[in-house]
């Protein structure tokens, strides 16, 4: 099966494409379906009481049904759409921790987190005064459960978790998270956005209370995004943005608000991004996730077994082939990772470097950046091979410059 067949920009061009952890490409499927809403159905939802408006308006509450039932939320209110998964992170620091929070509360994130689930909890402890504090990875890049156990205590409110890493690929135990923040009374926020694209997410099975993603890594256009909250809590949230179509009244001094999901989704929303997310759910759903863990399973399994082969090269990557999702990190030791990407670049080879927005884990790990390789369903093992042999050139280049 060529699962590349459906991905335009993959089959028109000579690219290897290992850079799906920064976005996925998009199969026609999302693409057609984005410029069916256009030609047939394209007007304002909610805002008409003409039969495009209604038709429109359908379509787009299908698609919020249609991601309920993909992620089993138990109602489908309880789905908000948003931007992309860092506006749906900052609706909850403005919304849940600026107004819940308070000094001697505690905020515990993993230094794991990708900017966006860490800068908006320094301004809620800024503001409010709660303490922010990180649980660390051990040598095998993975949060243990001790560390989970002593960093979660009685003071802790809020638990923000990535389920995977966007630099280590490590898949983290969130559920034990879970469960433990909430025997201790807090809050969890988990990140799907590396993981939704690869794994199913079943959000009553992990007993989350918000959870995070963005359309654009699992196949959807850019600029959509989702927050799945618990009804009970988001009923008690206050609005983070305000405007047109989340009231309810408006006098000239003061306003009520719409009900769930209306109140978190001001202003006319991306509406092809929702319809285009909701033919890219098709899409994952045809294959499969057991087709699509599968593969992915495969090539990295195979990426770790050939990239070990270079002996030049510093992975970033936990021993447990079971919970390595596929992000690999990697440097050429002695060689700046942009060099390397930009001569990754000049044999059509698409890696990412740099710090990937984790600048706290590179710290963290004593490095400034990386290469990034991540993969997605429509890659196979040929495309590891391009990458090795596209490294093989790039350290021929540089090892006379290397200072030992
Ligand atoms: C783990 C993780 N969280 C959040 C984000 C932010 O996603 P976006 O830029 O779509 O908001 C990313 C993007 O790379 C990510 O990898």
């Amino acid at each position: 099966m060529n699962l590349k067949q459906d991905f335009p920009l993959l089959q028109n061009s000579k690219i290897t494409y290992l850079d799906s952890g920064a976005t996925s490409q998009k199969p026609l499927q999302v693409i057609h379906a984005v410029q069916e809403f256009y030609e047939k159905h394209n007007a304002n939802p909610h805002r008409g009481a003409y039969a495009l408006s209604m038709e429109a308006t359908e379509i787009y509450e299908n698609t919020r049904q249609k991601i309920a039932h993909f992620i089993n939320s138990k109602h489908t209110e309880e789905i908000i759409f948003s931007k992309n998964a860092t506006e749906a992170l900052n609706l909850l620091a403005y919304s849940y921790g600026m107004e819940n929070l308070k000094n001697g509360d505690e905020i515990v994130l993993s230094i794991m987190e990708h900017h966006s689930n860490l800068v908006p909890w320094q301004k809620v402890s800024r503001v409010t005064g709660a303490s922010l504090k990180y649980m660390y990875s051990n040598s095998d890049f993975e949060i243990s459960d001790d560390e989970i156990e002593t960093k979660i205590t009685d003071q802790t409110k809020i638990v923000g978790i990535t389920h995977v890493s966007n630099v280590l690929g490590t898949i983290n135990n969130v559920k034990k998270i879970i469960k433990h923040a909430h025997k201790k009374g807090a809050m969890v926020i988990v990140d799907a956005s590396q993981s939704i694209p690869h794994m199913k997410i079943d959000v009553q099975d992990f007993d989350c209370d918000f959870l995070v993603f963005s359309g654009h890594k699992m196949l959807a256009p850019l600029g959509i995004g989702v927050l799945y909250g618990k009804r009970e809590i988001l009923n008690q949230m206050n609005p983070f943005l305000m405007g047109g179509d989340m009231i309810e009244y408006v006098y000239e001094q003061e306003t009520t608000f719409a009900p769930l999901p209306n109140k978190f989704e001001a202003g006319t929303q991306n509406v092809e991004g929702v319809i285009g997310l909701g033919a890219a759910i098709d899409y994952i759903e045809k294959i499969g996730y057991d087709k699509i863990q599968e593969i992915e399973k495969e090539l990295v399994s195979y990426a770790r077994q050939e990239l070990s082969k270079l002996d030049y090269l510093t992975l970033y990557l936990t021993p447990n082939e079971e919970n390595h999702s596929g992000v690999i990190s990697f440097n050429i030791k002695g060689v700046h990772p942009h060099d390397v990407a930009s001569i990754l670049d000049s044999q059509n080879v698409c890696v990412r470097s740099g710090n990937h927005c984790a600048q706290p884990l590179m710290r963290f790990l004593g490095i400034d950046s990386t290469c990034r390789a991540s993969f997605y369903f429509y890659n196979n093992t040929e495309d590891i091979d391009h990458l090795v042999s596209a490294l093989e050139k790039a350290y021929e280049m540089f090892r006379k410059y290397i200072t030992k």
